[in-house]
């Protein structure tokens, strides 16, 4: 029998109920406020992208009044991660020549690494050429490194290349209409000669050495080859051996370009 001296035993009812209520309690962040902070516009237009059910939470479609943790949930809008998670990093550098593109060298050469801060750890997204300079980014978001450099994405990479005499309206139709190489027919690119001598050329592949070899085929090496564009991100102020970060808006502008590629 239940004696009315025991004070516990009429209260643990009521809490049972708080601890059962707490657990129904949403928790996390809404949605639309988390991609609104990553730069995905005003929380109304995120709220229209989850209405039209672009979003994604750990690969369900997210309803709108969603809450999500973003340490641990994994959120995509057309199929792009949305970098929300804290500690990830995104780098435009301007590399040098001299320099190699990789996170650690054999022969103790500088490296791209050797450029931005140590930590946290980040790589490098695709690679350049030692000989080549220009843009390059370094992140720790393996889902978004892997997604550029990718071939099913394509994202094109705008290049400025020197190359010796002056090319020719024929060689020129050769860039664009794909060069036979030794791993095979380089898929169409755009190709102008804003200078006799200086081509801009935008490819969309990422094979070793293509630009160079492109060239080569068509009888004109290379004397200095910059890469000025990596999808939307391009950076004229940016001094060769500088770093900065991506901006929330750079990051979703290349989120979306390897989402639609
Ligand atoms: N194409 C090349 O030939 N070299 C690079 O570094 C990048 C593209």
């Amino acid at each position: 029998m239940t004696t009315p001296s025991d004070p516990d035993e009429p209260e643990a009812p009521l809490w049972e109920q708080w601890a059962e209520q707490r657990k129904q309690l949403p928790t996390g962040e809404r949605l639309q406020k988390v991609l609104a902070s990553t730069g995905w516009g005003s929380r109304r237009t995120c709220e229209e992208l989850i209405a039209e059910g672009r979003v994604t939470v750990n690969g369900d479609v997210a309803q709108l009044g969603r809450r999500v943790d973003p340490e641990q949930d994994r959120i995509e809008v057309d199929g792009a991660p949305v970098g929300v998670k804290p500690g990830l990093v995104y780098y435009l550098l301007n590399k040098p020549t001299g320099v190699v593109t990789t996170a650690k060298d054999t022969h103790g050469r500088r490296t791209v690494v050797d450029l931005v801060p140590s930590e946290p750890r980040v790589f490098p997204v695709g690679r350049l050429d030692v000989d080549t300079e220009g843009l390059l980014l370094l992140t720790n978001d393996g889902d978004l490194a892997h997604r550029i450099t990718h071939p099913s994405h394509g994202v094109e990479k705008e290049y400025l290349v020197h190359v010796k005499g002056r090319v020719s309206q024929g060689g020129l139709r050769r860039l664009r209409d794909g060069v036979e190489l030794d791993d095979g027919l380089t898929a169409p690119a755009a190709a102008s000669q804003p200078s006799p001598g200086v081509l801009r050329l935008t490819i969309h592949e990422g094979r070793n050495r293509q630009v160079r070899r492109m060239c080569d085929a068509i009888g004109h090496p290379v004397l200095r080859l910059v890469r000025t564009r990596i999808g939307p991100i391009t950076d004229r102020s940016l001094r060769p051996g500088d770093w900065r970060e991506l901006s929330t808006g750079e990051r979703r502008a290349l989120a979306e370009a390897v989402a639609t590629s």
